[in-house]
């Protein structure tokens, strides 16, 4: 597999951030509309926006990105926002890589302590077991955040 990575973000990427996160059947149709959001966001606003964006390029299709920025009123906390490896690319270490990159880039801007959510629901175990395996420390759990039966699960992961 032939991988590129990028960081600019192109207009054309709010159509590839649609499909890679829908494919993954794990969001609903809002949190799509979120993760589209912020595309738009850093296309009309630049880094000011405070979305980091990589994207992973197979040829001429979006195989995975990663989302990030750091959290307002922090001395050096990040929030991972997304990290999708469309449902074609998964499983073959692309989400590793765009993991590896995005903690890279966090350290290199300045970034220590980086904090990604999720939910605790069963069918998140293997997104749960991504994280686990990419060092990341279950720092706290909101129980029925998310509605009955499903908590908010904070990962943290220290660097730089
Ligand atoms: C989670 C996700 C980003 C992982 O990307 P991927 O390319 O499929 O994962 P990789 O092949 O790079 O695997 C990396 C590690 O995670 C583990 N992992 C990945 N998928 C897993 C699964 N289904 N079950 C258990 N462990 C899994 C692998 O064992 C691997 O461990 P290793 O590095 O020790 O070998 C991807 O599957 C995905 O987009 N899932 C749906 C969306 C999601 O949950 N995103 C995160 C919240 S925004």
């Amino acid at each position: 597999m032939n991988i590129h990575l990028r960081e600019n973000v192109v207009p054309a990427d709010a159509a590839a951030v649609r499909d890679i996160v829908a494919s993954t059947g794990f969001f609903h149709d809002y949190e799509i509309e979120v993760a589209v959001e912020l595309v738009a966001e850093r296309l009309a606003r630049g880094p000011a926006s405070g979305y980091f964006f990589l994207f992973a390029q197979c040829d001429d299709r979006v195989a995975g990105y990663a989302c990030w920025g750091p959290i307002a009123c922090t001395a050096h906390s990040f929030d991972l926002y997304w990290i999708v490896v469309h449902a074609d690319f998964q499983g073959r270490g692309l989400g590793r890589r765009l993991l590896a990159e995005a903690e890279q880039r966090i350290a290199g801007a300045g970034g220590r302590r980086i904090y990604v959510e999720t939910s605790g629901r069963e069918q998140y175990l293997p997104t749960r077991s991504f994280y686990e395996h990419g060092g990341y420390i279950r720092e706290a759990t909101l129980a029925e955040f998310y509605g009955p039966d499903d908590d908010k699960v904070i990962y943290l992961k220290v660097v730089g």
